[in-house]
């Protein structure tokens, strides 16, 4: 009963009142002008870190982007303006006795373990991991990796999701490097709840096959913004936004913040509300094998379905579904489909082979790969000349060279788009973050195609 046991895990941790928590102190000094404090109870433990997402800083003296060996790691209290997280995905950083991680717990006798440091602008993520020193290694079944059980990941199912995240806002006074902008206050809280946020929750659907949550039925994450259901018979833009491989529909909101971006894009006048639907491509079917989110001991190997399995499956099932239980709007010209990485393959696919169902695209962190259109496919779909693009990436993404000749093939048949290099970033959600702001404030649901012209439009034009 895998359900049950992870339940029963969280339901004892609840039990012990006010077992961890995190505090983000403003402090007016420096380094940051931020401290955040973490707390954690537990009575048995040798060593605690916390690790599971958080990472070591470094500055773009100091980035190779070819060789995660040779980057500067910095401990965030030695912070200066203009450090931005280290690229990595987990495996490549070194592991102890390597290399000493600096998110080191002290504990007193009683058993409650804290950590305080100045952290900069950005999203963190992170789970405590116990008597485990590298977090691949680190597994939520056997207790080595424990879940803040007081700041709960939005999940799609119990389980799916091991890490919690938070935001800690820009301080100029601290944090400003003219070089380099790391401010990332556009995914706060908005404002004014009321008037500003939207909700999130976790949709099920019929789709015949699907093996997770349950047999043909599968889920998604769904925002939907402030003002909807208030405007009798309004129908809304609807933006799907797909996860990368190994993950899934929550991640876009526990990982990335989703809802405060689109709150804050909406809020600022960068885009009319708009529906998010965040789909997920695994366990769809038999076909790609089952895959059991973010449990490590179960199938991590399984393979991602190929985008045209994935296009297929969302136009027969998906598609129809969202469009016939929510009122959105029904023509290309207000749908948008989006992803980041693998999911930046599947919106390539949407948009070569499911042209004409949206107008709007965006590829972040995009590992797409060669043969990519040419002109015949053009000629015979003349469609592809005319939307609404964005091509994203980060600086020291490990997918830059596939973004690049994904650009280079765009640019030899006339096809263009909006282009966003992140100059901090890695393959990580503070790039996806960044692309998500863009692409609504430069892209999204303004005028088709993309030219030179595109996001320099005043507001409201
Ligand atoms: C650990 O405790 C020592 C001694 O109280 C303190 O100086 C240090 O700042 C603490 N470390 C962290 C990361 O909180
Ligand atoms: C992590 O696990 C792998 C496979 O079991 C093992 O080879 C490796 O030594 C472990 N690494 C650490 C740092 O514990
Ligand atoms: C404390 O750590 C142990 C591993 O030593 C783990 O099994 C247990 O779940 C942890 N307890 C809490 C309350 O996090
Ligand atoms: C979706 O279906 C799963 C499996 O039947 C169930 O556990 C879950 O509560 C459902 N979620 C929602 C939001 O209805
Ligand atoms: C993870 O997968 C293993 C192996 O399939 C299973 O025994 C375990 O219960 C799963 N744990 C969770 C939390 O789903
Ligand atoms: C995991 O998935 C791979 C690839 O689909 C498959 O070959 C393997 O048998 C699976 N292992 C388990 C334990 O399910
Ligand atoms: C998708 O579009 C490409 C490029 O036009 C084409 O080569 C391919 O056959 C299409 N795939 C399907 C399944 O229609």
């Amino acid at each position: 009963m895998v359900v049950l046991s992870a339940f029963t895990l969280w339901s004892a941790l609840v039990a012990l009142e006010a077992s961890a928590s995190v505090t983000i102190r403003k402090t007016g000094r420096a380094p940051t002008g931020y401290e955040v404090d973490f707390r954690y109870v537990n009575t048995t433990a040798k060593r605690v870190i916390i690790g599971g997402g958080i990472q070591p800083f470094t500055d773009q003296f100091h980035t190779t982007g070819t060789s995660f060996r040779f980057n500067g790691r910095y401990d965030p209290r030695d912070y200066q303006p203009g450090d931005f997280y280290v690229s990595n995905p987990s495996p490549q950083l070194p592991a102890e006795p390597a290399y000493k991680w600096p998110y080191e717990m002290n504990s007193t006798d009683d058993g409650v373990w804290t950590y305080t440091a100045p952290l900069p602008s950005g999203i963190y993520s992170f789970a405590y991991l116990v008597n485990c020193n590298y977090a691949p290694n680190c597994s939520i079944d056997t207790g080595h990796l424990v879940v803040d059980p007081d700041l709960r990941p939005f999940m799609n199912v119990q389980g799916d999701q091991v890490a919690s995240s938070f935001q800690v806002p820009f301080d100029a006074q601290f944090q400003a490097s003219p070089e380099l902008n790391t401010n990332f206050d556009y995914a706060l809280d908005a404002p004014d709840p009321a008037r500003n946020r939207g909700t999130v929750k976790t949709v099920n659907y019929t789709s015949p096959g699907s093996l997770h949550p349950a047999p043909d039925v599968h889920d998604f994450g769904l925002y939907l913004p402030a003002e909807y259901g208030r405007v009798p018979a309004k129908k809304y833009p609807l933006l799907y936004l797909s996860h990368g491989a190994g993950g899934n529909g929550a991640d876009w909101e526990n990982l990335g913040r989703m809802s405060h971006i689109v709150d804050n894009l909406i809020r600022l006048g960068h885009i009319p509300p708009t529906v998010v639907v965040t789909p997920s491509f695994y366990n769809l079917d038999a076909a790609g094998g089952k895959f059991v989110y973010g449990n490590k001991s179960a199938n991590a190997s399984v393979p991602v379905p190929t985008a045209q399995h994935v296009r297929e499956n969302f136009e027969k099932y998906l598609f129809p579904w969202v469009e016939e239980h929510y009122d959105v709007c029904r023509e290309a010209t207000c749908r948008a489909f989006a992803g980041l990485s693998m999911g930046g393959v599947l919106t390539y696919e949407m948009f070569v082979n499911a042209t004409d169902k949206f107008d709007y695209f965006g590829m972040f962190s995009p590992a797409t790969n060669a043969p990519y259109i040419g002109a015949a496919d053009v000629a015979r779909n003349p469609g592809l000349l005319k939307k609404g693009i964005m091509v994203a990436y980060g600086l020291y993404d490990f997918v830059f060279p596939q973004a690049r000749d994904l650009q280079t093939a765009l640019d030899g048949l006339g096809i263009r788009y909006v282009n966003r290099v992140t100059p901090f970033g890695s393959h990580y959600w503070n790039t996806w973050q960044d692309e998500l702001w863009w692409f609504g404030v430069k892209v999204l649901w303004k005028k088709t195609p993309s030219t030179v012209q595109t996001g320099r439009e005043r507001k409201g034009e």
